[in-house]
């Protein structure tokens, strides 16, 4: 539980987090039909905000919800909900459900779409993390053949992480049939395999994470040749892993079902990466002029 009062915003209101609620009949919560965003904001500066917004938009066209709002009046709200709660670095949420219905399969024509916003602390990963890195298990991908869609249905993400912790690792890593590793529950995961960054291409079996895309990029300034193809775990001279996503940047993962990853530490391309990625977060908040205010 966070100490600090939170505020959200619920259809319209700015509210405190207890009385942040939506009706029962919200299709989000009958059917999981909704779409969801997650947002670092260093100091007042959102990270790849257009990116980010352009991903909600894509969700949205896919299973055609209408936008809640325009998009510069969904921009404004995010400042707003940002700056009405006490964090300098924080992760937005934004979740849009169809609306209220009553419960039927078929879509009610003309429904208000649900617009919820909240915003938290952004949390650091530990110096043990960071020393040991993460660790990981694999597990068959059971989730549905549109995880490009940045769905709230969640609930085979929810059990890939609860067995993961249940075996004392931190994050699970679904498999395809073939065995190739296709991403976290909710990380991209990419690997260092003769020299060279590989991560699974953009299609329907992966989220577009925009920390991978990051990634990817900074890879290129630094000179690291990128693959995007299907690899698997037991590949030759395959010497590090890293996952990346909105909460965590980049961080290594040094151990996969139990068998060190390479040396079993935090790889050199890995922290390299880490570091040209932290370097621009820091960058952002140091630019940032506000915080979120206390009140
Ligand atoms: N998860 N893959 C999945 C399945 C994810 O859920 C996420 C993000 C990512 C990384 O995407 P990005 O770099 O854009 O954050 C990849 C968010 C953070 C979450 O569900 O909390």
């Amino acid at each position: 539980m966070d100490a600090e009062p939170l505020t959200a915003y619920v259809n319209g209101h700015f509210v405190p987090m207890a009385e942040a609620m939506v009706h029962i009949e919200d299709r989000g919560f009958q059917f999981a039909d909704g779409i969801y965003e997650v947002i670092a904001c260093f100091g007042g500066n959102f990270l790849d905000l257009d990116q980010h917004l352009a991903r909600l938009q894509r969700s949205l066209d896919a299973v055609a919800i209408p936008a809640p709002c325009a998009d510069a009046e969904l921009r404004e709200l995010l400042v707003q909900i940002y700056q009405r709660n006490p964090f300098r670095d924080a992760m937005v949420y934004v979740q849009i459900t169809r609306g209220v219905a009553a419960r039927a399969h078929l879509i009610t024509a003309g429904l208000t779409p649900t617009l919820v916003l909240t915003a938290r602390r952004l949390p650091a990963p530990s110096d043990a993390k960071l020393a040991q890195g993460v660790v990981g298990i694999t597990l068959d991908d059971i989730r549905w053949k549109r995880c490009d869609i940045k769905s709230i249905a969640l609930l085979a993400s929810v059990l890939g992480k609860q067995e993961a912790m249940q075996r004392d690792a931190d994050e699970a890593f679904w498999l395809d049939r073939e065995g190739h590793v296709l991403e976290g529950c909710a990380t991209n995961l990419l690997a260092v395999i003769d020299g060279k960054l590989v991560t699974h291409p953009l299609d329907h079996q992966v989220l577009g994470g925009i920390t991978r895309h990051m990634a990817l990029e900074l890879a290129d300034e630094l000179a690291i040749t990128v693959v995007e193809r299907p690899w698997k775990l037991n590949e030759q001279n395959l010497t590090e892993c890293m996952l990346t996503s909105t909460t965590n940047a980049v961080l290594p993962v040094c151990r996969i079902d139990g068998k060190p990853i390479g040396d079993g530490v935090p790889g050199t391309i890995t922290m390299r990466l880490r570091a040209a990625m932290c370097k621009r977060l820091a960058q952002l908040s140091a630019q940032g002029s506000a915080q979120g205010s206390l009140a």
